[in-house]
């Protein structure tokens, strides 16, 4: 494998179905680590469609029979500019998917207040929560235990899109910001925050990826650089990027 030292780990399965069950134990087995050493274990969410296997199988009985979920506080990496019911909300999907077929406290479930006429002050608001709810790092940045992420066709990741001032975001957790090529407003986790996680784990599928993937698993720096998903540097934490093979078959000498 060729590039950066990024991600820490890649793993490849055959299927999104066998790639998709591997980020579930993986995902299970981070929340029961963080629960058993610190008695909590503070996610935050992936939007967009490709999690909905992931979260429906974190659903099934036999495995969240075995996840302490009564211990894990949820945040959503980012969100749309529409109502928490709405069938385009990352919110709705992850709840009809997931939240509402576990013993999570609701409380502990923080959906991004997207759907506001004020975007900045939710925003602020929002970033203010996690602040307040999640311990920090060294560095005084909140320090999530596991952050999930996906990967658009055009290497965005979360919110963070090609060419927006919000990838050069150093200060501010949580940004709110138009996004020229969809139109819409997004609310999102900047690379600071991101970036301070322990772990992040990005599930990648489908062959409308590869072109991307390729990119990011190439040496070519500078094309790497202008896909958002390169930024992603957890420097105290370990970065999995889990793959299908339609995903990954663009990748050179795998
Ligand atoms: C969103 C996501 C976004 C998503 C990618 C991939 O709100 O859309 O946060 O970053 O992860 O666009 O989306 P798919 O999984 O639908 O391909």
């Amino acid at each position: 494998m060729t590039g950066s030292a990024y991600p820490t780990r890649v793993v490849i399965r055959k299927t999104q179905q066998d790639a998709t069950e591997f980020v579930a134990d993986l995902v299970q087995d981070i929340i029961c680590q963080s629960v058993s050493s610190t008695g909590a274990c503070r996610i935050a969410l992936a939007g967009g469609t490709t999690p909905h296997g992931l979260y429906k199988q974190l659903a099934r009985p036999e495995r969240s029979s075995k996840t302490p979920w009564r211990d894990v506080e949820v945040f959503f990496g980012d969100e749309r500019n529409v109502p928490h019911d709405h069938v385009e909300s990352n919110f709705h999907s992850a709840q009809r998917a997931l939240l509402d077929h576990v013993p999570i406290s609701p409380g502990r479930v923080c959906p991004m207040p997207a759907d506001c006429d004020d975007l900045d002050s939710a925003a602020q608001r929002y970033e203010q929560l996690i602040r307040d709810t999640i311990p920090a790092d060294p560095n005084g940045t909140p320090q999530f235990d596991l952050i999930l992420l996906g990967m658009g066709g055009d290497g965005h990741t979360a919110s963070l899109f090609p060419l927006t001032d919000a990838l050069g975001e150093t200060k501010r957790l949580i940004v709110s910001h138009m996004v020229p090529i969809l139109g819409r407003n997004r609310m999102t986790f900047t690379f600071p925050l991101i970036n301070a996680a322990r772990n992040v784990v990005s599930l990648v599928t489908g062959t409308d990826k590869a072109e991307a993937i390729s990119v990011i698993m190439s040496a070519d720096e500078k094309a790497r650089a202008a896909l958002p998903f390169s930024m992603i540097r957890p420097s105290g934490g370990e970065f999995c990027l889990v793959m299908d093979e339609s995903a990954s078959r663009l990748i050179d000498n795998i």
